[in-house]
């Protein structure tokens, strides 16, 4: 089904036969945007930029191309076709039809899900807004206002389900999205993570590396949800998120590169003279990966959680890739968990926070092999880590507990002393900061970053991606 762009609101859930909906949402629209000029990217709205729009959900073809000012993009409501006949397949209620209305038992916990993913995406547009003042390239311009419309477009995609099944509760609660703020004092935003500034690139290849990839298995997780509606939102959702990942990966990926013809070029791994240099060393961009790992892991929550066994039970959410999963009951099973205190038995339901981070860690590992292949090959002994998922935490079983990132429970005096091996140091912070100007050059890279592989949409590299026109 092709989208119809004719409308106020682009959808394809037939929100013309439902007035009194339709109303509501374009009710909700002036806010948004009111919300996107105040708090979304400062400056650029003048700006052409190459976005991608969705145009259908199709696997194939689904996005079209084209020169959009940001303001103009066409936010819309887009789930992914309904699967005919589907049923529970995990949980206590296997085998039973998904849902189309929500369950009365299950309202508020659904709410809460949804209030809680959907808090996320507008929080990263306002952690990014300052971005653009520092942008490395023109591409790399583009790249991060098509990710900014997306999460905006995912926060469209959460206040839809809000509003058709959720009534005047979630029309509340669609407000509330739009008047926390990351970072804000009186009403942050709900998840520590999306409270953290990101105001250098690095930290933005790194969020979108392992936050984005958080994002990536909640969806995943809801996408296997008996509420049908929230199954087929997040599985469009997907389709649009792996970019947003690809930006970290490759965003790493080309930091590591450059840095090592900077190492090659000086004949040296010192890393005082790679920073003289201009080039980020491989020890600094460790630390943020330490501190941008260990801060989205404690966004899976406690290791220990009723919650998420209550969830999984009744089919609310389930465990990414459920599928590939034999037993989908999980009755009698136990996960061998350590904590501080030693192994502890705990029945897997309770665990399956655990089960999440643990896949999602696995994931992250795949962009770190690729980079140390790249170390490798130029002839390095370092290697790049993720830490352990012991280190950092500040919820669950590890809160506070002075672990190093290669696991080992220091003394907390070790570990006050060793922090700044470990996590960016406000040194590092500012020395990250002073390499942050502005390259607006079409195909030009700031000097401590490699150009990418290819462009977008099979354009070269050197392509205008953002017009800027008279910003
Ligand atoms: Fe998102
Ligand atoms: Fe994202």
């Amino acid at each position: 089904m092709t989208i119809d762009y004719a409308e106020k609101i682009p959808n394809n859930v037939n929100l013309a036969n439902d007035r009194t909906l339709q109303r509501a949402l374009e009710h909700w629209q002036p806010h948004f945007l009111q919300w996107w000029h105040e708090m979304g990217p400062s400056d650029f709205a003048q700006a052409d930029v190459y976005l991608r729009t969705a145009t259908s959900v199709d696997a194939q073809g689904w996005a079209q191309y084209g020169a959009v000012k940001m303001p103009d993009y066409r936010w819309g409501i887009f789930l992914a076709d309904a699967v005919a006949d589907r049923r529970i397949h995990f949980g206590d209620n296997i085998g039973q039809p998904v849902w189309q209305q929500v369950p009365g038992e299950h309202r508020s916990t659904l709410r809460r899900l949804i209030v809680t993913q959907g808090d996320t995406e507008p929080a990263s547009v306002e952690q990014q807004r300052l971005l653009g003042h520092s942008c490395p390239s023109l591409y790399d311009l583009r790249n991060l206002f098509q990710i900014n419309v997306e999460e905006g477009r995912h926060l469209w995609a959460m206040v839809y389900l809000l509003h058709a099944y959720f009534g005047r509760d979630g029309r509340e609660e669609a407000e509330e999205l739009l008047a926390r703020h990351s970072g804000d004092a009186d009403k942050p935003r709900i998840l520590t993570t999306f409270n953290e500034p990101i105001s250098d690139w690095l930290s933005l290849y790194c969020f979108t590396y392992f936050t984005d990839r958080d994002g990536k298995y909640q969806l995943k997780s809801l996408a296997e949800s008996a509420f049908d509606p929230l199954s087929r939102t997040c599985r469009f959702m997907l389709t649009e998120e792996a970019h947003h990942m690809f930006v970290g990966e490759t965003g790493i990926g080309r930091v590591v590169k450059r840095t090592l013809e900077v190492m090659k070029q000086l004949g040296t791994d010192d890393p005082a003279r790679i920073r003289a240099h201009g080039a980020v060393d491989l020890p600094l961009l460790q630390k943020y990966l330490n501190f941008w790992c260990s801060s989205s892991l404690d966004l899976f929550g406690s290791e220990i959680s009723s919650n998420a066994a209550a969830n999984f039970a009744a089919g609310l959410k389930g465990r990414p890739d459920e599928s590939g999963y034999e037993d989908h009951v999980l009755r009698d099973k136990t996960l061998d968990l350590q904590t501080p205190q030693g192994v502890e038995h705990v029945p897997m339901l309770n665990a399956l926070n655990e089960v999440m981070r643990d896949s999602y860690l696995k994931d992250c590992e795949l962009g770190l092999r690729r980079w140390n292949r790249a170390i490798e090959r130029a002839g390095h002994a370092l290697r790049l880590r993720l830490p352990s998922a012991h280190f950092r935490r500040s919820i669950g079983a590890w809160v506070n507990q002075p672990v190093t990132p290669e696991g080992k429970l220091v003394s907390q005096e070790e570990y006050a002393k060793r922090i700044g091996e470990w996590l960016p140091t406000e040194s590092d912070r500012a020395f990250v900061r002073s390499l942050m100007q502005k390259v607006v050059a079409p195909g030009k890279m700031a000097a401590w970053l490699a150009p990418p592989e290819r462009g977008i949409n099979n354009l070269p590299v050197e392509y205008d991606y953002v017009k800027l026109g008279s910003e």
